[in-house]
């Protein structure tokens, strides 16, 4: 059985008071079309996003989730050229879904992104159903109405709802499961004539409800949550902080403060990780048994080893780190970066390009762009890849077993042999060749008695 899912992502989000569209905005770094899209069950064969505003920024937005292989199914959009309601949102993927001829659609909106995967397949699952929740305060949602046997009847829009219908706590949460063969005459059929001067999606659904006996299927409300503004996105967060966060406790992670700790969906913990607060992991991250990551650390898209130390305060994006190295504290790691086994990198070192081999140590204040270093190197503090000459980039290649002196400065392209040692405050500009000792300096003078002369002398000229 062939199912697709069609994802309402055309509304404008004049709540979100933003340039971005509502469906890019983030929950703990993933945009919510990246949640919604990454939630479909393997059952689900394509999507097809109704998109309108912003169309093109999302377009590029699934290009390149595409190509970076975090979808589930292909993706196809249409354009809803004006906004006239979720039915006529749907309308406009018809000739699409004639295309990919499904026996069975499943319909989400792009802003609910809490919804899991399980739940979807739960919904698809069935031949006709929606998902509703009970609420305390059933707001502006649509109210759900049932015959005696608890199939759908029809859902009334809050706008549209007799004083009787309002009362009703068992609302839509706009996500649906129908068989094409019934969805299809049901959205021809749909008119505006209501309240708002909509196509409602929901009266196509109590269509295919007259013909067909349509579930309600009871979810979590937390799931079903929308973002329709910044509060939401904030509510939304924190939501999803807590499943994750409880979720990896569970798998035997410690976090010192989980409230202050960020981790994001497609994070993956080992045991024995131990977070400190303020820690916030996004995008693709991935830690290894035993590592310990200090307070106010931040990594985007990194992968860390085992037994991994991290102190306090670094970054890292596109970085990966080998087991049992030791970071930080303040050491920003920037993309591809490699540092391999047992690496030592200290305080004030910012890296892009570098890839430190096992056992090389950088422990203090110092830059390493485009750079390789060898094993059991050594950087004292203060060493600089003058890697950049105003037009292009350069290499600086370090073999192995090197002493770099304090103070440093490699002018790249350049290359130190295995074995050398640099003076501390060399300038290199030239290849150093295996086991030898460079040094740059200008011979160093001592002058007898010229201190004291010389205060003597700024003594007198001040009166
Ligand atoms: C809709 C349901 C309501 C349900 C609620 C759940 C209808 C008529 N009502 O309410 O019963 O309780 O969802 O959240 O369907 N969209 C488009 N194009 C449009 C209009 C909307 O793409 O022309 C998209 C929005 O971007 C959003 C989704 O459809 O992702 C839902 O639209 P929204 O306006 O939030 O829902 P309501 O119509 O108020
Ligand atoms: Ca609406």
């Amino acid at each position: 059985m062939t199912t697709v899912a069609v994802i309402l992502a055309a509304g404008l989000g004049t709540r979100m008071k933003s340039s971005v569209p509502k469906v890019l905005h983030p929950v703990l770094g993933d945009p919510s079309l990246l949640w919604v899209l990454r939630s479909l069950p393997p059952s689900i064969s394509a999507a097809v996003l109704v998109l309108h505003h912003g169309k093109a920024q999302v377009e590029a937005a699934v290009a390149q989730w595409q190509a970076l292989k975090l979808l589930p199914c292909p993706v196809h959009t249409v354009d809803q050229d004006l906004p006239l309601g979720t039915g006529h949102a749907v309308q406009q993927a018809v000739p699409e879904l004639e295309r990919l001829a499904p026996k069975q659609v499943v319909i989400l909106c792009g802003d609910v992104p809490l919804l899991t995967e399980a739940s979807v397949a739960r919904l698809g699952a069935k031949e006709a159903s929606i998902l509703a929740m009970d609420l305390e305060d059933p707001a502006g949602y649509g109210r759900v109405l049932q015959r005696a046997d608890g199939s759908l009847q029809g859902i009334v829009e809050k706008k549209d709802a007799s004083a009787e219908e309002l009362r009703v706590r068992r609302v839509n949460g706009g996500a649906y499961s129908l068989p094409w063969s019934a969805l299809k005459p049901a959205l021809a059929g749909l008119s505006n004539a209501n309240a708002q001067r909509e196509y409602y999606l929901t009266d196509a659904v109590a269509a295919v409800a007259a013909r067909l006996p349509v579930q309600v299927e009871l979810c979590d409300p937390s799931e079903l949550l929308g973002m329709n503004s910044r509060l939401d996105q904030a509510e939304l967060q924190s939501l999803a902080q807590h499943r994750i966060n409880a979720h990896w406790m569970e798998a035997g992670v410690t976090m010192l403060a989980p409230e202050t700790t960020v981790i994001g969906p497609r994070v993956t913990l080992a045991p024995d990780v131990l977070l400190e607060p303020g820690v916030r992991l996004e995008g693709r991250v991935e830690v290894g048994e035993g590592t310990q990551i200090g307070q106010g650390c931040v990594f985007r898209d990194c992968v860390l080893g085992s037994s991994v130390e991290v102190r306090p305060y670094c970054i890292g994006q596109n970085a990966s780190i080998g087991n049992g190295a030791k970071v930080g504290p303040f050491a920003h790691l920037r993309e591809g970066t490699v540092l391999e086994e047992k690496v030592h990198m200290g305080n004030f070192v910012e890296t892009k390009k570098a890839h430190l081999h096992a056992g090389a140590k950088a422990n203090h204040l110092s830059y390493l762009g485009d750079c390789e270093i060898g094993e059991r190197t050594n950087i004292g503090a203060g060493f600089i890849t003058c890697n950049y000459d105003g037009y292009r980039k350069h290499r600086t290649v370090i073999g192995k077993d090197v002493f770099v002196g304090s103070d440093c400065q490699a002018v790249a392209p350049v290359t130190l042999g295995d074995g050398c040692v640099t003076a501390a405050g060399t300038t290199i500009t030239s290849d150093i060749p295996a086991q030898a000792l460079a040094l740059s300096r200008v011979p160093q003078v001592n002058k007898e008695g010229a201190a004291e002369r010389m205060r003597a002398k700024r003594k007198g000229s001040m009166g």
